[in-house]
């Protein structure tokens, strides 16, 4: 597939996805947002990708956001059009994929930006990068799932504060928080997440799978995560991973998902 704004690469089992709009600090505007979701899409069918390892290209910016460009002549209709299919296309789409995604934090990651890493599994950060939910100070709230996540990842009162005041938080506040779990150098960053990839992908795919879909659970309304952790758990115990996991164990070796 050809893309205009953002690269793919395919090594080792990792999916890259480097969103490709340094000019713009990689904002994301329409056309980025369709190529994400159909980038996501394909690296999730693929069964040769264990893991999507996401960033953005150049050394200032993860993402500054949405592409303030495209919506600053809208009225509350298109707004909120916006802002809906943004969460349905990628933001929801990425949070609820069966392959694990790693956000690789590069520099600033604001608005739609720190949305995007929020919506990924989990987060690592450059020591130079710097976080926040700018858009009060636009008129506008985060759109992109923003007061939701920022609140489930480190708790009501610091999202409120990090949220009204349009701040930003350096690298290890962020890691101090729970927003991001690790935080290297810029030249350790990707690296680093490629070797947590390789970790994961020791693991059977299918429980990965299962795991991602029961933590997720807790933060669906109407859905009772102790229910479907039950379901999932006892939906690994048909798969031809847990035969090879639970016979490896009992035979002394390495299992061979
Ligand atoms: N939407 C559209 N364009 C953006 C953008 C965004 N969210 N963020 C940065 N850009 C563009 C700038 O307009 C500029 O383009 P230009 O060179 O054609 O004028 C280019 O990226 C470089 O940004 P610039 O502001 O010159 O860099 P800086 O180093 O002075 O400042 C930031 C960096 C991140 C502090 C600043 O770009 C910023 O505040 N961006 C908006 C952040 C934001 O409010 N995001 C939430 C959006 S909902």
């Amino acid at each position: 597939m050809n893309f205009q704004n953002i690269l793919v690469t395919n090594e080792q089992h990792i999916a890259t996805i480097t969103i490709n709009r340094p000019s713009k600090l990689n904002a994301l505007n329409k056309a980025t947002i369709d190529e994400l979701h159909t980038a996501f899409m394909e690296a999730n069918k693929d069964v040769n990708v264990k893991v999507i390892v996401l960033t953005g290209s150049g050394e200032k910016a993860f993402v500054a956001g949405a592409d303030i460009s495209e919506f600053a002549d809208f009225d509350a209709k298109e707004g909120a059009k916006l802002a809906k299919r943004g969460q349905e296309l990628i933001f929801d789409f990425i949070e609820n994929l069966s392959t694990p995604v790693i956000a690789t934090i590069n520099g600033f990651a604001l608005g739609g930006g720190l949305e995007l890493a929020m919506a990924c599994h989990f987060r690592i950060a450059s020591d130079n990068a710097k976080m926040g939910l700018p858009e009060v100070s636009l008129g506008v709230i985060p759109g992109y799932g923003g007061t939701q996540r920022l609140a489930q990842l480190i708790g009501k009162g610091k999202a409120m504060e990090l949220i009204m005041t349009a701040g930003m938080i350096s690298a290890d506040e962020a890691k101090n928080s729970g927003l991001v779990n690790h935080v290297t150098t810029l030249e350790d960053l990707v690296p680093t997440a490629y070797k947590i990839a390789g970790k994961i992908m020791r693991n059977s795919p299918h429980a990965i799978a299962a795991a991602i879909k029961a933590v997720n659970a807790n933060f669906k309304d109407g859905v009772n995560g102790y229910e479907v952790e039950i379901e999932e758990f006892g939906n690994c115990f048909g798969t031809d991973d847990f035969i090879e996991g639970t016979s490896a164990f009992l035979e002394k070796r390495k299992a061979n998902f």
